[in-house]
């Protein structure tokens, strides 16, 4: 039982002594900051005297007065206007008509100042050492009485929520004074049963030894009658061992009761022989209350500072004589004496980290009427509240990283998936002949990323012997594509040679070659663009257009001629291998030019056979194909076959041992070739040309391919005709 309460109430006087120690550092810290007014001590000894306490006159103000005994060391120092008063007796215990009633004798009276403990501004409290009452039996029936009455002055009061009133004894009964009708009403009692003194606990002010009760609020002004210990008219029958009973009134669980106490003559007054504590409220008194908003303060107005507001107080209030009080505070977030001019301060928050609350994981950072805490960066919430977190939580993180991990694992896999793609596209260049290319003046090489955009179907115009043809756009130069088919028809080592070969071949009736592509699988060639198509789309396109007889000998003669500066080329001598209308372009103003002779065969000197027949068999040399060597006579042929259809519009075909050839030796036969001509050019004297027309020779097919006219005489005389057609 007993030793909850005394944990329980421990607590606050340990609190108040916590705030004690910090005003005190505070105090000693910040030297500058003033208590009082300039020029007044502020000190006994080591006690601070803040205003309105004053030691000199001019120094406090009225009723606060303090007198400063340096007669003692340290100097101590006591309230000059409230004054405890100490009637001394000796009494004894009488018994009247089977009543008991006490007998006094001889009191004796003296008095002395309240000594100050400490003096605080900021709760309006003084700390004093406050009297003991004690009653000590000299035998069973007398005893010694030193009743002491603490008087204050008008500004000053007990406490009645922070003091209690304390009884000790064997068996003592605590008179409540401020009731002082007959019969006295007790405060509190302590009975230890037929003076079994063991029962008493230690820290226990239960009723067994020691006994506690709260201030009465009706606690007359200004002063505190000592609570009498009164004898409960019985002899003390324990007076050799147990003599004394005490009473006083106390500062809340400062008294911790002894069991010590019950024993000897006056041992309680010994262990404290200046008092025991008691709070003191004070406060402003003198008919004034705190002025309301619009109201002027009073003349004496006692809350002078800045940052200082006033509170209406209950100290000197009595039922008897209400009169009005208040004190002064400093406002919220400042700090010092609200009594004096400027003396209340702006608190530096941070430098109390246990009053202040900020997270560690916050910025204390202190400012006028308060302080922030914002918290750290990085995190997120109020550092005041203790409520600092992570902005991303492990969680988070742990999700970021792992995402973070993805994407570095992601991006390096492309990055290497990207050099290996470089590596292939340089392993290609070089395996398609790059190296070697780069030597060659006439030919652009581009890389793959200039051609790709152009390499989709919407670009489609066509589909050559070797492979797919795109049409493309480069600065603004409309070039066709050309996506050969991968690599079964040319040998790659010899791609590179054969290019360079086909660069230099520059003439105005052979279709140009521009620039290549390496960096891919199968590589891209890039030829100048004819607009008009292939001489097969004219001749048997969906559209038919008319097609003059000046048109078709000069189309025949500028494909003669492509042809004659092919076979004729010096040192590399080319060979079509594959002459038919669909390899001869035509550009917007019907200029022929060879086409597709590229993956033709090249022969150099000493390599003659391929070993393999290519080309259309509907224009192909039956001796080429009996003996698979190839020739320019074979291109002669073929070419004879081309100029059969120009001027025929019938397509050529290889089934029945190629009727186009056939049924116009037929016809040529029965004299009625003219039936065999298109109708649209077969009128009149162009008939005559027509017969007559170079190249159409029956030579040109003579399986003796040495008694066939050169391709150069062909397009000779071709060109001849052409010219005097113009004339
Ligand atoms: C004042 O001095 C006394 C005795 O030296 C000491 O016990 C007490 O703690 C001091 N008080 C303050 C507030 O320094
Ligand atoms: C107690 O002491 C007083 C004097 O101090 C004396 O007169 C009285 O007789 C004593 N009483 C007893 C019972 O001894
Ligand atoms: C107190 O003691 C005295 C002397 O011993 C005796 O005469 C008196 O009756 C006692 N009083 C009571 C109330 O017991
Ligand atoms: C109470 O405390 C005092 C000293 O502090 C000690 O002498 C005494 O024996 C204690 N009493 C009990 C009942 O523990
Ligand atoms: C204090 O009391 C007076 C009079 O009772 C009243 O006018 C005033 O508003 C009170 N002030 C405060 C701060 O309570
Ligand atoms: C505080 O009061 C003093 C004098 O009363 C004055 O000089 C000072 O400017 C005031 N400070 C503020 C912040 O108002
Ligand atoms: C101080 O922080 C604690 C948690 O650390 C919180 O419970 C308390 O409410 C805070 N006090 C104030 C005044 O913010």
């Amino acid at each position: 039982m007993a030793t909850p309460l005394r944990s329980r109430l421990l607590p606050l006087p340990v609190l108040l002594l916590v705030l004690a120690g910090a005003a005190a550092i505070v105090g000693e810290q910040d030297e500058q900051q003033p208590i009082t007014h300039p020029g007044c001590p502020d000190k006994c000894g080591n006690m601070s005297i803040p205003f309105p306490f004053g030691l000199m006159p001019g120094c406090f103000r009225e009723g606060f007065q303090v007198t400063c005994d340096h007669s003692f060391d340290p100097p101590r120092a006591f309230l000059a206007g409230s004054s405890i008063t100490l009637n001394e007796a000796d009494s004894w215990a009488a018994a009247l008509l089977g009543a008991s009633y006490l007998e006094y004798s001889y009191p004796k009276t003296s008095w002395w100042l309240v000594e100050v403990m400490d003096l605080s501004v900021d709760r309006s409290e003084a700390r004093a050492h406050g009297p003991i009452t004690s009653r000590c039996s000299t035998n069973v029936t007398h005893f010694k009485l030193k009743e002491k009455t603490m008087t204050l002055e008008g500004p000053l009061a007990v406490s009645e929520a922070l003091n209690a009133v304390v009884g000790v004894g064997w068996s003592v009964s605590v008179m409540d004074s401020s009731r002082s009708t007959y019969p006295s009403t007790f405060a509190c009692r302590s009975e230890l049963a037929a003076g079994h003194l063991e029962h008493a606990r230690n820290g226990s002010c239960a009723g067994q030894g020691c006994c506690e009760a709260a201030l009465s609020s009706k606690t007359v002004y200004s002063t505190v009658n000592g609570a009498a210990p009164e004898v409960n008219a019985e002899n003390n029958t324990l007076w050799r061992t147990s003599p004394c009973s005490y009473a006083m009134v106390v500062e809340k669980s400062r008294y911790s009761f002894s069991t010590a106490d019950l024993y000897g003559y006056e041992v309680l007054l010994g262990r404290f022989p200046r008092g025991v504590p008691v709070v003191l409220d004070f406060a402003i008194v003198g008919d004034a209350a705190c002025p309301g908003k619009d109201q002027r303060p009073p003349p004496d107005y006692a809350c002078v500072s800045n940052n200082s507001y006033c509170a209406n107080a209950t100290v000197g209030q009595s039922s008897y004589a209400p009169r009005l009080s208040y004190v002064c505070k400093c406002s919220e977030h400042y700090k010092g004496n609200p009594y004096i001019a400027d003396g209340c301060r702006d608190i530096d928050e941070c430098q109390f980290p246990d009053l202040y609350n900020c997270s560690s994981k916050g910025i204390c950072i202190n400012r006028l009427n308060g302080y922030d805490c914002p918290c750290k960066p990085g995190m997120k919430g109020d550092g005041k509240l203790g409520h600092c977190a992570e902005k991303f939580p492990l969680v988070a993180k742990a999700i970021v990283g792992t995402i973070g991990c993805v994407f570095v694992i992601v991006v390096m896999s492309f990055l290497l998936l990207l050099r290996k793609e470089k590596n292939k596209t340089k392993e290609f260049y070089k395996k398609n002949g790059g190296p070697t290319l780069e030597k060659a003046k006439n030919i652009k090489v581009f890389k793959e990323d200039e051609l790709k955009p152009y390499l989709k179907d919407s670009n489609f115009i066509g589909k050559g012997g070797f492979g797919a043809v795109y049409k493309g756009n480069l600065g603004n130069e409309p070039v066709a594509i050309k996506k050969t088919i991968s690599g079964s028809l040319l040998e790659n080592e010899q791609f590179a040679n054969e290019v360079i070969i086909q660069s230099q071949v520059i003439h105005k009736n052979i279709v140009r070659l521009i620039g290549c592509c390496l960096e891919v699988d199968t590589p891209l060639l890039v030829y100048e663009f004819l607009s008009k198509g292939s001489l097969h789309d004219i001749l048997h396109g969906n559209d038919k257009k008319p097609l003059s007889l000046d048109t078709r000998l000069s189309i025949a003669a500028e494909s003669a001629d492509g042809l004659a500066y092919m076979h004729s080329k010096a040192n590399t001598k080319i060979l079509h291998g594959d002459v038919k209308p669909a390899n001869i372009l035509l550009d917007d103003r019907f200029v022929a030019k060879i086409a597709d002779f590229g993956i033709s065969r090249l022969i150099v000197r000493d390599k003659q056979h391929t070993g393999k027949v290519i080309g259309d068999m509907s224009y192909m040399d039956p001796v080429y194909l009996q003996s698979g060597l190839l020739t320019e006579k074979s291109d002669v042929y073929s070419f004879r076959v081309v100029l059969l259809e120009l001027i025929s519009r019938k397509k050529a075909t290889h089934c029945d041992n190629n009727s186009l050839v056939s049924s116009f030796l037929e016809a040529d036969k029965r004299e009625k070739v003219s039936d065999f001509f298109d109708n649209e050019i077969a009128i009149g004297e162009d008939l005559e040309i027509l017969q007559s027309l170079p190249g159409m020779a029956i030579e040109c097919l003579s399986l003796d391919v040495d008694k066939r006219p050169d391709m150069t005489d062909i397009a000779h005389h071709l060109l001849l005709l052409n010219k005097s057609r113009k004339l």
